[in-house]
């Protein structure tokens, strides 16, 4: 019997994606346009320039996907695409894009929350359920912390209070002249850096809760590579300083990302972690999460590298969502902020 196959779209930040999955969960193919080179010299994700380029790159990129996996749109059991969180201009073209797929081929549309798929894709290619575990989703937009009962049953239960903690490596890789994406290139110019040399602040570190801060930090960052604000500060930093700053900055913030994932699953008692997300891909973190884990004695999954940034293929867990009923109208929309799942899963007492 053959299995049965979807396309799953991914257009919530700057990003375009697709990737054919099958019900088994075997990736066929998986596209990533990504959009750095266009928001490179802002620093930054320009909304409206991401949504003008999803337009120009979604049909190529979902007919490459379908080339790749050798179907054709008629092969498609579902197609499923991410309608939340995110921005608004960007997700919306990928939802219409999948609107008129779903009504032109009569298949169920299924719409995806981005960041349970990305606590999902630490599963991918498993052959065991990651559930129930802590979840961790550490990105350009969120810095989230959930309780996960199953795939689709995520209860967040601490968040940043600021910035997130990609945000926090992207502004800080702008303050030290570092290209965009940020993560990345703090990453590559830390490993010469002296991490000693400048003391960073450790935001909420001993809270005993589990929100973040990044803003302080940042700012920490930002006076110790130009001088507090007035007449003395520099306008630039000087090079000398760069490495030593961004391996400061990276060791602080590593440290207090890996400080609240054990606190995380010491107070839900699970003995899983999973962690998914852009900032995953870093590897101190990746390191210092893996020698926590050895520790607390718990299991940690990290999102494989090609699935922490963005993608498509990590919406196979629509195949989860279609399996208990989830299947969206044509009269689906975007919700770009983020939900609270505490609400949306609440049952009735
Ligand atoms: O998950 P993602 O692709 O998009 C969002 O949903 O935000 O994450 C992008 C973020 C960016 O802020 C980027 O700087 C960060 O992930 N990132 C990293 C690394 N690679 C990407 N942060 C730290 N170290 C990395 N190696
Ligand atoms: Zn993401």
């Amino acid at each position: 019997m053959t299995k049965h196959i979807l396309l799953a779209i991914e257009s919530s930040c700057d990003e375009t994606a697709a990737a054919v999955v099958r019900e088994d969960g075997k990736v066929l193919s998986s596209i990533v346009a990504s959009q750095h080179e266009l928001h490179i010299e802002w620093g930054g994700v320009v909304p409206e320039i991401a949504s003008r380029a999803h337009v120009r790159r979604i049909l190529p990129v979902i007919k490459a996907a379908l080339r790749d996996a050798d179907c054709t749109p008629q092969d498609l059991h579902a197609v499923a695409v991410t309608t939340e969180p995110g921005l608004v201009g960007s997700l919306l073209v990928g939802l219409t894009a999948a609107k008129t797929m779903a009504m032109s081929l009569q298949i169920p549309l299924i719409t995806v929350n981005h960041v349970e798929a990305h606590i999902y894709a630490c599963g991918m290619g498993l052959s065991q359920s990651i559930y129930p575990c802590a979840g961790f989703v550490v990105s350009g937009g969120h810095t989230n912390l959930y309780d996960c009962r199953s795939a689709i049953e995520c209860k967040l239960i601490g968040s940043t209070t600021d910035d997130a903690a990609g945000e926090a490596f992207d502004k800080v890789a702008r303050i030290l002249n570092l290209p965009y994406p940020g993560g990345p290139s703090i990453q590559k110019t830390a490993l010469t850096g002296n991490p000693r040399r400048f003391k960073m602040p450790r935001p909420l570190l001993h809270s005993g809760k589990l929100d973040f801060s990044f803003s302080g930090l940042k700012t920490a960052v930002l006076y110790a590579a130009r001088g507090v604000p007035g007449p003395d500060q520099l306008a630039d930093t000087p090079a000398d300083r760069v490495a030593d700053l961004a391996a400061g900055f990276q060791e602080a913030a590593v440290e207090v990302l890996v400080e609240k994932c054990r606190l995380a699953v010491r107070q839900l008692g699970y003995s899983r972690l999973c962690v998914g997300g852009g900032v995953a891909a870093n590897q101190m973190f990746r390191e210092e999460l893996t020698r926590m884990a050895k520790r607390e004695r718990i299991e940690v999954l990290i999102a494989p590298l090609e699935l922490c940034t963005d993608n498509a293929a990590m919406a196979a867990i629509a195949w989860d969502l279609l399996a208990s009923g989830r299947v969206a109208g044509l009269d689906a929309d975007v919700l770009p902020g983020l939900v609270r799942h505490d609400f949306r899963n609440r049952r009735p007492n």
